[in-house]
Parts: C-alpha cells; structure tokens; sequence
C-alpha cells in the first residue's frame, strides 16, 4: 500500500474483480455510514457488492496516500455529482484527484497529484448495442473507420472508445453531462485535449470487459489486485 504514496506529479490506477477485492485483508474495512446507505439503496446485490468494492478500495488507496484511516478520508460530490476530497474538512493541503469506476465484475481506482484523473471499466457488450449506440458517442469521422473495421473487432474497438472517452468525461467532471463525440481518442491512446486541458489517455483489454483512464499528470502506475495481494503491472 505504500505505492499509494504518490510523488508529486504522479498517478496510479488500481484495477481489481470484485471477488478478489472482497477476499483483499487491505480492503476490509468499514465505510462511512452515509456512503453504506447511498450503496444499501441500490437493489440489486452485484450492484452493491461492486460499488462496496469500489468504495473500499478508493478509501484504502486515499487513506494510504494521505496517512488517514480509509473511512476517515472525507468526500464530497462537486458539480455534476463527481466525487473529490473535501479539502476544507481534510485540515492539511493535498494536490490529490481521485476517480472509481465499477461495471460487472470489475472496478478501477485512479489516483493523481496535481491533476484530475478518470477512470472507466465497462464490461463487454454485443456488437447490436454498439452499433445502436454508436452515433450517439462517436464522431461521424471515427464512426466512418470504426464502420470499416473487420466485424470480429468492431465491439471491441467499440467498448475501448466508450471507456476512454468516459474517462476524459470523468476527468473533465463533465461525465454524463459532456458529449462524448466530441472527445476524439487518439490511435492506441496519447494526449486528448478538452477545455484547454491536456489529459493522457491509455486503455487495455480486460476479461470480458476493457479500461481506460485519462490524467493530467504522467503516466500511471497500473497495479492489479490479485486475490489477497497486489501485483504491480507497470510504471
Ligand atoms: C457517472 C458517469 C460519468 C459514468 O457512469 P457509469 O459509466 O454508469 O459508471 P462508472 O462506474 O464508470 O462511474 C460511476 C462513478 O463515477 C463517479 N462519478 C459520478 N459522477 C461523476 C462525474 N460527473 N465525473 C466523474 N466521476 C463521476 C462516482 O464515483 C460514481 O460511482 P458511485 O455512484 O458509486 O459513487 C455518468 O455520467 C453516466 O452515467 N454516464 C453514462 C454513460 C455515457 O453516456 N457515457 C458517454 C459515452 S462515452
């Protein structure tokens, strides 16, 4: 966990199934009352368990890096409902961005100093959705090559689209209020610049599902959760 102490300037993105992040010792801990019962209202049990997932792993990461106990690292929801640091009720100054994300049996925690990050994890899909959904988050000129593609990789082309282009919107603070066709990826990730912001962009292939962050600062540091430990991947 010491990685979380991260240097000025730098990044982390900690990916992890919910199955292993429940059987991590580092992630069991006990989430503040009113953030239990926002995840307690949703109804369906994956969904909880994801989002506990998420939470536990945010809390420990942040806790980590800022030498709080997890649940005592304070949030608040900004503009557009995303969720940062309450600087004022954190008593010492921190340069610290955070963003999580949960779909299906994953979930992502990115970590930054001195900028935002965003992160996305979305689970696989069929080619059908994609194609349904595509104009509405696709450029008609990326529309037009992702068209061309060979069938067998269009979905995922698709899905890594959609993960990176969530994660700039997430970086940005914008998410569902920002319009992805806008945000153009390029080719096997790199810059995207929104609002005057230059975000590093990066995704990657998971199991029946993809990921992908955006950052302001360098490149992060990716580790994967690997049942009770953590398997440091780059960086
Ligand atoms: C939150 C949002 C950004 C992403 O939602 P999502 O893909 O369903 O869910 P994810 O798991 O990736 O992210 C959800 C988490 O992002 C965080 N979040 C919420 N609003 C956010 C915002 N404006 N910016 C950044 N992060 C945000 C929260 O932590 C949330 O989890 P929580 O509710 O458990 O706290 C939302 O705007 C959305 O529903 N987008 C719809 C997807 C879409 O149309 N994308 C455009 C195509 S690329």
């Amino acid at each position: 966990m010491d990685a979380a102490r991260l240097a000025p300037g730098a990044s982390l993105l900690a990916i992890a199934r919910v199955a292993d992040a429940v059987a991590n010792a580092d992630l069991a801990i006990a989430l503040p009352s009113e953030e239990a019962a926002r995840i307690a209202r949703h109804v369906k049990a994956d969904d909880r368990a994801a989002r506990t997932a998420a939470w536990s792993l945010a809390r420990t990461l942040l806790g980590a890096a800022l030498g709080l106990a997890p649940t005592a690292v304070p949030v608040v929801r900004g503009t557009n409902g995303r969720p940062g640091l309450d600087r004022a009720g954190l008593g010492v100054a921190s340069d610290l961005d955070f963003n999580l994300t949960h779909s299906g049996s994953w979930v992502a925690v990115g970590l930054a100093r001195g900028g935002t990050i965003g992160v996305d994890v979305e689970k696989a899909r069929g080619l059908d959705l994609w194609t349904r959904l595509a104009p509405d988050f696709m450029h008609e000129d990326d529309r037009a090559r992702w068209s061309a593609l060979p069938e067998p990789g269009r979905a995922a082309s698709a899905l890594r689209q959609w993960c990176g282009k969530e994660a700039v919107l997430k970086a940005t603070g914008e998410g569902l209020a920002g319009d992805a066709r806008g945000v153009r990826l390029p080719e096997g990730g790199g810059l995207v610049v929104r609002a005057g912001r230059a975000f590093l962009t990066g995704s990657g292939a998971l199991p029946a599902a993809a990921y992908a962050f955006a950052v302001e600062v360098d490149a992060p540091t990716l580790f994967l959760s690997a049942g009770a430990g953590w398997e440091r991947l780059a960086g």
